[in-house]
């Protein structure tokens, strides 16, 4: 009953057929983000403002998921002339990188390199991310809409459970590095629930970049602290690799399933290219009669042959060429469709060479509309839970380790046991393949907005919340219905708990599929659902994590 009755808050009802939603939405894995975005929305700012705002906000309370050290993808919809485009704040990697940078004398990939200490970090995008979005999309002043990371940051914020569970898991290597420790842990261990966490050196960069946009990061004192911490622990980083990063708007990749379009994220990101693939090899073998056991199959096919394309073709597109336009087209999705055996698995070592994917493993993920039908899916990451956990000295800046999510060595697995092919080898001024999926779908005079972290799984999460908001299901749904997961390689199914008991399961196994438990649930899914001929805003934040979604009207200040 409780549930319902909260349930039904999120739901705010307006006149049918309104052309601007009746309230605006914010869905964050914090809720000190989500009431950010709605403080600036309240103080007259859009939804990219709104978006900088939890942005800033995550890289103070969630440390170990994304920050002004990492990078990521922001799908943006303008609503004043429908422009979208994707915003590519990729880290790149440095100068000096090389492609056997993590390989020791005889060849041999050393993981610790690459995951641990500056070595692994890549340039960040975050802070030039906030710059472009301020100057390009907002309407408020970047100081302004950083004020209330700035005031965390200073002030402290409690640490929570899931804090603790995550530094726990990187509690050694927090030890090794100095600024790292005497910040996230206390003594060496991990803070009690409740330890206020206080980051004054972050707040002080937040207020460079608040003061001087890019240039507050990318230039000036702090880019001398950031490289000169890199450099006297063993990094690549130079005044001119800060200096030279650049975000690039790229075209979003666009694709359709059951009649609904999809928007997602292009490379350097797979996450688009693998969704509307195996989205579209799905339409082919499933209609609105297919039993859900035969759905499940052929959803964990389409997986994995859109996941192993993944590996095979993507890369960063400014330095390979990728037959981008073969993959998403209906002859392809046909093609492979018509490999699929309906009553048995396909063994991946079947379908050609050994190849599988890179992953990340910690991220975050916002979504966001405003009440003039703006909007923002935001996937940021820095990697493995608190990234390299390495601080350069007096910033506070955690960097990422999405070096890792390169090649090391074509062939050789990551830190997951994970193999990448050529084309996302390691070169200078290169970015890695992503996972990270912000997604907008729109049917039926609604629109969708969401996105999750959960690395190589990030793809099929996305992929599943777009099946049940496609189902006509409520947020809450999409972000809580039980996940299952194919990635070519390993060859098996990976799913929750709640998932491997069940019926779905057992089909599963009845058509030879290997059905793994996960062993805990995983994903941290953001969603946001306008009802355009409803009049509704709904929003929905992962209940297997600490996220908040809150509704409500706030009107921009231009608007009547
Ligand atoms: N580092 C996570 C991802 O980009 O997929």
């Amino acid at each position: 009953m409780r549930h319902a009755v909260l349930a039904f808050l999120l739901v705010i009802a307006f006149p049918l057929n309104a052309k601007t939603p009746p309230a605006a939405a914010i869905a964050s894995a914090h809720p000190l983000a989500t009431q950010a975005g709605f403080d600036i929305l309240d103080a007259g700012g859009n939804a990219f403002d709104a978006a900088v705002a939890v942005a800033a906000v995550l890289a103070v309370v969630e440390p170990y998921s994304a920050g002004m050290g990492g990078g990521g993808f922001w799908l943006l919809h303008r609503a004043s002339d429908q422009h979208e485009v994707m915003l590519d704040a990729r880290e790149t990697a440095p100068a000096a990188a090389t492609a056997d940078m993590y390989q020791d004398e005889d060849g041999t990939v050393v993981r610790d390199w690459a995951i641990n200490g500056p070595a692994a970090a890549g340039i960040p995008g975050q802070a030039e991310a906030f710059a472009h979005l301020a100057a390009g999309y907002g309407r408020l002043p970047l100081a302004d809409v950083l004020a209330p990371a700035i005031r965390i940051a200073r002030e402290g914020f409690a640490v929570d459970d899931h804090y603790r569970k995550l530094a726990n898991y990187r509690k050694d290597a927090l030890n090794r590095f100095p600024q790292a420790r005497a910040i996230f842990l206390t003594n060496g261990e991990v803070p009690h629930t409740g330890y206020l966490l206080q980051q004054p050196d972050l707040a002080g960069v937040l207020e460079a970049i608040a003061a001087n946009g890019r240039d507050g990061f990318y230039a000036g004192e702090v880019a001398k602290k950031l490289v000169e911490g890199v450099q006297f622990n063993g990094g690549l980083w130079t005044l001119d690799d800060l200096k030279n990063y650049r975000v690039i708007e790229r075209a979003p990749v666009v694709g359709s399933f059951r009649g609904a379009r999809i928007v997602s994220a292009a490379p350097p990101s797979s996450g688009g290219v693998v969704l509307l693939e195996a989205l579209a090899i799905l339409d082919q073998v499933t209609d609105g009669s297919t039993s859900e056991a035969d759905f499940t199959h052929r959803a964990v096919e389409a997986m994995r042959r859109a996941y192993r394309d993944r590996a095979l073709y993507l890369g960063d597109p400014d330095f390979v060429s990728m037959p981008l336009e073969k993959l998403l087209s209906s002859d392809y999705a046909a093609a492979q469709a018509a490999t699929i055996d309906a009553r048995r698995a396909t063994p991946s070592d079947s379908l050609g060479d050994p190849v599988t994917v890179q992953q990340g493993n910690h991220t975050t993920h916002l979504s966001v509309l405003d009440m003039e039908g703006n909007r923002v899916s935001a996937t940021l990451s820095i990697n493995l839970p608190f990234g390299s956990a390495f601080v350069p000295a007096g910033t506070g800046v955690v960097l990422n380790n999405e070096m890792d999510d390169f090649s090391a060595k074509p062939g050789v697995p990551n830190a997951y046991g994970l193999v990448g092919s050529e084309a996302n080898a390691i070169a200078p001024g290169k970015r890695p393949l992503s996972s990270m999926t912000p997604t907008f779908v729109e049917f039926d005079n609604k629109v969708a907005i969401l996105g999750t972290p959960g690395g190589s799984r990030i793809i099929s999460m996305v992929m599943l919340g777009v099946i049940e908001a496609l189902k006509g299901t409520p947020p809450q749904q999409w972000v809580s219905a039980p996940r299952f997961h194919h990635q070519y390689l390993p060859d098996r199914v990976h799913a929750e708990p709640s998932f491997v008991g069940g019926e779905l399961a057992k089909s599963l196994r009845l058509k030879g599929h290997q059905v793994d438990s996960t062993g805990r649930p995983y994903g941290n899914m953001q969603a946001i659902l306008w009802d355009s001929a409803a009049g509704t805003v709904q929003a929905a934040a992962d209940p297997r994590a600490i996220g908040k979604s809150k509704v409500r009207p706030t009107r921009p200040r231009d608007l009547p």
